[in-house]
């Protein structure tokens, strides 16, 4: 058998990107999505140097305790929750992630949402699709007005920050909370007020989400902060699920104390909340914000030439630019 790093890549990507990971490695690439537990990547990466993930492909503790070879997880995502870093870091394994390319068109995307739960885009649709339109009304399937209203921001990453700068256009006001506030140039850059947590779940018309989940802001949105809401108010959230407690969601949605919400990531997705799929008032998408052509080649680059640099080849050799837990390498060198 070969003597080249031993590859898994766990769902059909660019084959003209992953053609570059067979100059270093022998790669064994999925062809078909599907669902894989922990045990199964557990599996796949027993005999592993390396890995391509995406964000539903959980490594768990077990998996890397299995996997003796292992020196790197390339995730094609900028969150990383899907890993246990703590566990990957303590074994010298180092994950990376592909930030910046894909803000851009997440944000687009957020906005997308926004309007289509603002102006009832996907109500219409289905409306129009099943043949009901027999024609005008003056006040059928009125939305509510985007421009002018307060944006409202929890979590401003680079994500967040590229949301609020798209708001100058519709002239919305834009307050944001964050776990720091940020330098005066980027609240100016971004028109953005900083408020506490609380102010900005009231004050909101519309409220983005785009914080990372991490174990303390699970269910940060949960029937707490949903109370403090206006009932007139929408909720977007093109960050994870998990962030949000869908169930109380969904029963603020129900009992009218939520106007709608645009929701591209869900607590166990890909199931949904079974009444999630029942209400009108709510628009959703399965997990594509990033899902333009450009965002998923650049990712799928990110990712690639992430592994190829922490597999020790490339201009980047053992310095992979996207490294999430750098500390893993001084590890991987105590371990070697
Ligand atoms: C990310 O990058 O974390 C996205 O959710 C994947 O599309």
């Amino acid at each position: 058998m070969s003597d080249r790093p031993r590859v898994w890549v766990a769902r059909p990507l660019f084959d003209d990107i992953i053609e570059r990971l067979r100059e270093h490695c022998e790669v064994e690439a999925e062809s078909d999505d599907r669902v894989w537990t922990a045990l199964d990547v557990g599996r796949k990466l027993r005999d592993k140097d390396g890995a391509v993930l995406g964000v539903a492909d959980p490594v768990d503790a077990a998996a890397i305790a299995q996997a003796p070879r292992l020196r790197a997880v390339a995730n094609v995502a900028v969150g990383t929750d899907n890993l246990d870093i703590a566990a990957l870091t303590a074994a010298g394994i180092v994950a990376t992630n592909t930030p910046d390319v894909l803000t851009e068109a997440v944000a687009d995307f957020a906005w997308a949402l926004l309007l289509a739960t603002a102006r009832r885009l996907g109500e219409s649709e289905r409306y129009l699709r099943s043949g009901q339109w027999a024609g005008w009304s003056y006040r059928r399937l009125l939305g509510v007005d985007v421009h002018g209203r307060t944006l409202g921001i929890l979590g401003m990453g680079r994500i967040g920050q590229a949301i609020a700068r798209r708001a100058a256009g519709f002239r919305m006001p834009v307050i944001y909370h964050n776990r720091s506030r940020l330098p005066d140039g980027v609240e100016q850059e971004c028109r953005a007020e900083y408020v506490d947590r609380d102010v900005l779940l009231r004050r909101a018309d519309f409220l983005v989400l785009a914080l990372p989940l991490t174990a303390a802001n699970r269910h940060a949105i949960g029937a707490t902060e949903l109370a403090l809401m206006k009932p007139s108010a929408l909720l977007v959230n093109v960050a994870r699920g998990g962030i949000v407690d869908d169930a109380a969601l969904v029963a603020a949605l129900q009992e009218g104390r939520l106007a709608g919400a645009g929701l591209d990531v869900f607590e166990n997705e890909p199931a949904l909340h079974p009444l999630l799929p029942t209400l009108d008032n709510v628009v959703l998408t399965p997990h594509i914000a990033s899902a333009s052509v450009d965002a998923r080649r650049a990712m799928t680059r990110v990712a690639v030439d992430n592994l190829i640099a922490a597999l020790g080849f490339g201009p980047d050799a053992g310095r992979p630019p996207n490294a999430v837990n750098p500390e893993a390498l001084r590890n991987d060198l105590q371990r070697r």
